[in-house]
């Protein structure tokens, strides 16, 4: 018996065995249920959490404890009524709802979608399903709530002026951030925050008779290549400033558990390690991208999310003399990540023009080519791809190594979050209007550009199935990012764009039943691999929607250029860093 079943055994014994959670820690709010061991099913005693409908209980074809888990907004017992109703082919709830479609308006459609997607902790709405596809054969980890996907989810409820739910959720992921966890005898550090969690009924401890529902984080322990969620905490932190932005409610970030919540997540990114490099240096898949894919390293978009948390967490941290050193590090650490992106991440005609005849192997303080790139490495297609007007940030900078790929998220995410200089952000936006055709052709918008194909394929992704050319996170399209496309070009005061996108995503989005993610060079085949009903594809496009209609709205969620950051990065600049050996120097802002 493998060691991790011993141990699952310790806390599962029959009949009341049950697979996804072991975890028998009781933080948070409980409701207990009692067992009937005669009938084989749990009555339920309602306590002080009184949601009836969204109770587990013993299958009794089984005898496996189910998750209260609401899938499409109901219960299990509701849901395997359900999913007999589907398996009929004659008809069924879910059916006759598919079959409606087409008789409401797309953003109606959405709005039931995303209520119906909604998850339940003791009659509370906690998150959103990441997908609920009826016929999903394999579920893997699609039925929990990911902390990523329901930031759309949770920006769309503020614009609609629905704050509980995005309230309950960041005070329960905050319950999870310090969960003890481990992965082969070693827990990740103190203030990371779960990829996903889902909300399990487990027997109560002393009680055969009893269960408790409780809240089962994965901090990439359980994910498919046990990838960890550095992006979690970043976006925790931008969805609370947006919650107290967009809802008022200032009591919510003023909190003590909250504020050391902010604390605990910026430790841990501020931390000293071996780096000399201000950018956070993470393992491959630690994103959205969260399977192998070559961004290991110093990824655009977990800089990109960084800086917005960062911005957002210096906007909320009362002030007080304990966190002064913290602040002084955020601080400085906010003008050389800039610093940092600006100067060496971004690419136009004029340096790919420089990379091009660049001298190698300089050793000196004052090299020009300080990463010893070789010329070689610029790509063909980058010759094509780079409009005569625009530019971008590219994907990763390494020693000799310069991901030149366009990565979707991370350069959307600079501009909303002023990482990018204004000038960066038009011309990132200049690109996208030229390259309309690689980038959104049929379907907005693509994750990366372009794919990775043959050997490099090979190599890169470990010939990985799902990410085959132009699928999935490999150059496939993501309904998703229509909502980062609408923030970034709103801010920059160019949304037409962003409505074009809209229009486009509209005309097939709902009857292809809401895709996770479409295929192809031109975004037409929805994904080989594409989860249906995916939550984060209806909630992106419902962002999209109303920001359109109310872009002032925008502002929750964008950072503007802070003009004290602005100052140090001129001085930085100034003091021409590309020539001279850079001083220690400490920018007080
Ligand atoms: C996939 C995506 C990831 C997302 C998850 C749930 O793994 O790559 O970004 O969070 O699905 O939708």
């Amino acid at each position: 018996m493998a060691a991790s079943e011993a141990v699952a055994q310790l806390f599962c014994g029959p009949p009341l065995c049950f697979d996804a959670c072991v975890n028998t820690s009781n933080k948070g709010f409980r409701r207990i249920q009692f067992y009937n061991g005669s009938s084989k099913r749990f009555s339920v005693r309602r306590w002080n959490c009184q949601r009836g409908e969204s109770v587990g209980g013993l299958s009794a074809d089984d005898g496996r404890l189910q998750t209260s888990f609401p899938v499409n907004g109901l219960s299990n017992v509701q849901n395997i009524e359900l999913d007999k109703k589907l398996n009929n082919k004659n008809g069924g709830l879910l059916a006759n709802r598919l079959d409606s479609i087409g008789a409401k308006s797309v953003e109606d459609e959405a709005w039931d979608l995303l209520r119906e997607s909604i998850v339940y902790y003791c009659g509370n709405p906690v998150g959103t399903i990441a997908a609920n596809g009826p016929n999903d054969s394999i579920i893997l980890n699609y039925d929990q709530v990911f902390i990523r996907d329901f930031i759309p989810s949770g920006v769309a409820f503020l614009l609609k002026g629905e704050y509980d739910i995005v309230r309950n959720f960041i005070l329960h992921t905050l319950q999870l951030q310090s969960w003890e966890k481990t992965m082969d005898c070693y827990s990740p550090g103190q203030g990371l925050m779960p990829a996903s969690f889902k909300v399990c009924t487990v027997p109560l401890d002393g009680d055969d008779t009893a269960t408790e529902e409780i809240l089962d984080p994965d901090f990439g322990e359980a994910a498919i290549g046990r990838v960890a969620p550095v992006d979690s905490g970043l976006w925790w932190i931008i969805l609370l400033r947006a919650y107290g932005k967009c809802s008022g409610d200032l009591t919510v970030q003023e909190r003590v558990d909250v504020q050391t919540g902010i604390k605990m997540i910026l430790k841990l990114c501020l931390a000293d390690g071996f780096d000399m490099f201000p950018t956070l240096l993470v393992t491959d898949g630690s994103c959205m991208i969260d399977r192998r894919m070559g961004i290991h390293g110093h990824p655009l978009e977990i800089q990109a999310l960084f800086y917005s948390a960062l911005l957002s967490a210096r906007e909320m941290l009362a002030p007080e003399d304990g966190s002064a050193d913290l602040i002084r590090a955020l601080n400085n650490r906010l003008v050389a990540l800039s610093f940092r992106i600006r100067e060496y991440y971004w690419i136009d005609m004029k340096k790919i023009n420089e990379i091009y005849r660049y001298k190698t192997e300089e050793y000196s303080y004052d090299a020009v080519n300080k990463f010893n790139i070789y010329p070689d490495q610029i790509p063909p297609w980058l010759v094509e791809f780079m409009p005569n007007r625009g530019g971008y940030l590219i994907g990763n900078l390494q020693p000799a190594h310069m991901d030149f790929r366009f990565f979707s998220l991370g350069n959307l995410w600079s501009i909303v979050s002023s990482l990018a200089t204004p000038e960066q952000s038009h011309a990132i936006l200049d690109l996208v209007e030229a390259k309309w055709a690689e980038l959104v052709a049929d379907m907005p918008f693509k994750l990366c550009y372009p794919a990775l194909e043959g050997q490099e394929w090979r190599i890169i992704t470990g010939s990985d199935p799902k990410n085959t050319p132009w699928s999935y996170h490999n150059g496939g399209s993501w309904p998703t990012l229509l909502w980062q496309l609408t923030v970034a070009r709103i801010k920059m005061g160019r949304s037409e764009i962003a409505e074009k996108a809209v229009k486009l995503a509209e005309r097939r989005i709902a009857r292809d039943r809401w895709p996770e993610y479409y295929d192809t060079k031109r975004g037409r085949f929805i994904g080989k691999q594409a989860r249906l009903f995916q939550t984060w594809s209806i909630a992106g496009y419902l962002v999209a929607k109303l920001l359109l209609t109310d872009p002032n709205a925008a502002k929750i969620l964008v950072n503007e250029e802070d003009s004290e950051l602005q100052n140090a990065f001129s001085y930085m600049i100034s003091s021409n860093p590309r020539r001279k050996r850079g001083r220690k120097q400490t920018f007080i802002v």
